[in-house]
This record gives C-alpha cells, structure tokens and sequence, in this order.
C-alpha cells in the first residue's frame, strides 16, 4: 500500500485512499478500546499538542474561573504544556498542583469555584497507580469544572469507558499500549455535547477551508475534532 502512495497516487492519495477519513476511522477503532462512543475521536498529532488544544479549549468554555488543577506526579510535559499555556496568559490563571490524596478534597472544598480545567493522568507512569476515574470525573463537575484525562498509559492495557464516566475530554498516545510504534500519532477524545461549543487554539486547514468549502466529507458539527495541525505521519499503522 505505501509503494502505491509513493510511485502511483502520490498527493491524490488524500481523496483516493481515503488519507482525509483516516484521522475518524482510526479515532472509530480507538473509541471501542476506550468506551468512546461514534465519531467523539480523531487521531493526530502528539499527545503533548492535543493536550495543548484541549486545554485551551477546555479554559475558554469555563470564562471566570482561574485555576487549572492536577498532581504533584502528573507526566512532566503534561505538567510543562499547562505550564505553557498559562504564560501565553499573563498569568492571569495558575496552575494548582496537590498531592494525590488531596485531589477529592480540593475539588469539595470552598475554594473549588475557582477550578476552570482538573488534568490527571488516568495512570501514573511511575507508580502504576490508577486513578477514580468516575468519581473524579463527577466530583470535578459537581464544583462546575471540566475534566481532562490524559490515558497515555492506560489505553489498550486497562478497561475505559469515557461516555460512561462522562469524561469531557481525554487524550493518549499511539504508541505505547495501542503498540502504533515510533511516530504514531496521539488521539484526543471530545464528549459530544462539548464538541459544538469547543474551539481548538490551532486551526489548520482542515478545519477553516476545507470543512466549509464542501470539498471533504468532514461532519461540520465537529468543530473541535476537524482542528487537527497536520496530517499524521504513520497512521497506516492504525
Ligand atoms: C502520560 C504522558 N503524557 C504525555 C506524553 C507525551 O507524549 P507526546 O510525545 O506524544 O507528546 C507521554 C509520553 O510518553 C506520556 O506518557
């Protein structure tokens, strides 16, 4: 198939063999591993862009609220990439950072009227400890935030179901328990009734041209899924 794309179709690929369905076709197959429902999942980019995106998209649906909160021994890059996006803000939010037992409570305490985004890693990649995700996901929307799970290392090892938690948004890598190897790409998981209202920071061509110029199939409700950066490298691999 790749001797194809590089001796025959070439560039033509991209409606000939489908390269513009691929980010929703493997996002489908992805879906059935994680409880994702039908058409909440795209692959693309890297799990560190898709974070970016949908924090930001995440922040800006929760105007107000000023505070992002995770864990102490949450992923580094998870960590620098919130770290990121708060100084592209003047620091007008902040990134609260609590020991893992103490997640419950900040999000039951007072001050949890602050909290616009909580983002945690669903499994410790040091300790191998897994979080709640239900119970978090519930408490996080009990104080009126939003949730961003990162399943980097629980994706394809342990049993998900993000509509049945109602998770709002979630990303993860292909290349670690989905075995998509070196270069595969991430993907990023939107619960439907977020994906109208959520804009991605990064709006590639796919999105503002080619989802309104009726030259692709691409379902226009999904504002936020037709918002990936460029086409990923490696998803014949999905
Ligand atoms: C939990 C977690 N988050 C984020 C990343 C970063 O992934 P990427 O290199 O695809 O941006 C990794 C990579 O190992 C990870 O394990």
């Amino acid at each position: 198939m790749l001797s194809i794309y590089a001796g025959v179709d070439l560039i033509r690929s991209w409606n000939k063999h489908g390269w513009l369905e691929r980010q929703f076709t493997a996002g489908a197959k992805i879906a059935r591993l994680v409880g994702g429902g039908d058409k909440n999942i795209i692959v693309s980019d890297a799990t560190s862009v898709n974070l970016f995106k949908l924090l930001v998209a995440a922040m800006k649906l929760r105007p107000g609220r000023t505070v992002v909160l995770s864990e102490r021994g949450n992923f580094p890059t998870d960590i620098y990439i919130i770290q990121g996006i708060l100084d592209q803000m003047d620091n007008s939010h902040q990134l609260k950072l609590v020991q893992t037992d103490c997640i419950l409570s900040e999000l039951q305490c007072e001050a949890s009227s602050s909290i616009a985004v909580v983002c945690l890693t669903h499994v410790n990649f040091k300790t191998g400890s897994m979080h709640d995700m239900a119970a978090l996901t519930a408490a996080a929307h009990a104080c009126g935030a939003l949730i961003l799970w990162d399943l980097s290392h629980s994706a394809g090892a342990v049993e998900l179901d993000l509509l049945g938690a109602d998770v709002d948004f979630a990303v993860g890598c292909g290349y670690k328990y989905l075995n998509g190897g070196p270069g595969a790409p991430s993907f990023l998981f939107v619960h439907p009734r977020l994906q109208h209202a959520s804009r991605s920071p990064l709006t590639g061509c796919y999105k503002v041209g080619w989802a309104t110029s009726g030259r692709s199939t691409f379902p226009k409700c999904f504002s936020l899924l037709t918002a990936w950066v460029g086409l990923p490298a490696e998803l014949h691999r999905y």
